[in-house]
């Protein structure tokens, strides 16, 4: 019960947590010559990420989002808030996760910029909102939340290797979430068919959230476990946290029904530094892979589809099979080997 609270709701929660699972955004570590990647880091959660990883003096920061005067207004919150040469360590590409060609020209530019990657935080998403087919004919939700990560996650994996290969730790966190539950227990990623069927608000991104989760899982597993023990992979789950998107994005859905969670649920809620502080243990402090980490710091053991190997490897091997159909001209066609790890 304890637990439940600290990982879900605000205020004085994370308190509650056992000792060993806890950690605040003051325990990150100084980060000193490190680069990170943050997606959707100017902005709610991924916000919180990006200032904490500056205030804690990190290198450079890579932050990839859609809006220009969001990211403008995050730039002039950091300067503000840790001065002029902490903003200029942020660089910001605007960048739309589900346009996979975009994804794949970012990773390049980013790797043009830096000779090392040490944390990459996937956090940029399209929350509880209704069925959408991408224009090339994919659920929005998964070409968001799980596709377009995975891309830019594999094209610059040969940056994060030699950068673990020279001895340090490289941390990659997707950002999960208990919502993963809401995915139907007959899902097996087993075809496009199977993806594009509209499951409803929370059915269609509680589906997204688990394949975020079972992305790491298979990281681990391939990469980590195999030839890159110094690259770990985790997912977080932020608890119930006030941001855009549970605040105005919920009743796009749910006009009427949203403002319980939009309304009702404010106070309970987690603000966004409390919302980060599992991304943020995932992304500079574990020593640990594989994990799905809750607020503060308590891995959770997840739902039965998070637990099943089998299914990881059915999304990844369906991951392989659609971007190879949908990118081929521009991607596979051109020499990319498509190497998840
Ligand atoms: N809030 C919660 O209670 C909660 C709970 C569980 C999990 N999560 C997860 O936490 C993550 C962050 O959510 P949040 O609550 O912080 O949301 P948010 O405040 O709405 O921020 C979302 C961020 O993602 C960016 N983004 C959205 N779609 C994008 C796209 N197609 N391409 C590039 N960037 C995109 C947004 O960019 P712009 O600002 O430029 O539009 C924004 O920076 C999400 O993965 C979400 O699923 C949130």
């Amino acid at each position: 019960m304890k637990s439940t609270i600290a990982e879900n709701f605000g205020g004085p929660s994370h308190s509650l947590a056992n000792p060993e699972h806890q950690f605040s955004l003051d325990d990150c570590p100084d980060l000193t010559g490190k680069v990170a990647i943050v997606t959707g880091g100017s902005e709610g959660i991924g916000y919180g990420c990006t200032h904490t990883l500056l205030s804690h003096n990190v290198s450079k920061v890579f932050v990839l989002s859609l809006s220009q005067e969001v990211a403008d207004g995050a730039t002039k919150s950091i300067s503000e808030d840790l001065g002029a040469e902490a903003a200029q360590n942020l660089t910001w590409m605007k960048c739309d996760v589900s346009e996979w060609q975009a994804v794949a020209k970012a990773a390049e530019q980013i790797g043009s910029k830096t000779d090392r990657i040490d944390i990459m935080i996937l956090n940029a998403g399209r929350g509880i909102m209704t069925y959408q087919l991408t224009d090339y004919g994919v659920d929005r939700h998964m070409a968001v939340n799980h596709f377009g990560h995975v891309i830019l996650a594999s094209h610059l994996m040969p940056i994060m290797k030699k950068t673990a290969e020279k001895g340090n730790t490289v941390r990659i966190v997707t950002l999960g979430s208990n919502a993963h539950q809401a995915c139907p227990s007959d899902c097996g990623f087993e075809s496009l068919e199977e993806l594009n069927q509209d499951l409803g608000p929370n059915g269609q991104y509680g589906r997204s959230k688990l394949a975020q989760m079972l992305y790491v899982k298979y990281l681990n597993k391939h990469l980590t476990e195999g030839t890159e023990p110094k690259i770990l992979a985790n997912t977080v789950h932020p608890g119930f946290v006030h941001t855009k998107m549970s605040q105005d994005d919920i009743h796009e859905p749910y006009p009427i029904l949203g403002f319980g969670m939009s309304v009702g649920m404010a106070p309970f809620k987690k603000d966004q530094w409390q919302g980060c502080v599992s991304a943020v243990f995932a992304a500079t402090k574990t020593e640990k892979s594989g994990e799905y980490i809750c607020p503060p710091a308590i891995p959770e053991p997840g739902s039965k589809l998070f637990q099943d190997e089998q299914l990881a490897e059915n999304l990844m091997t369906l991951t392989k099979k659609v971007v190879k159909e949908k990118m081929y001209a521009e991607s596979i066609g051109k020499g990319c080997p498509m190497e998840f790890y």
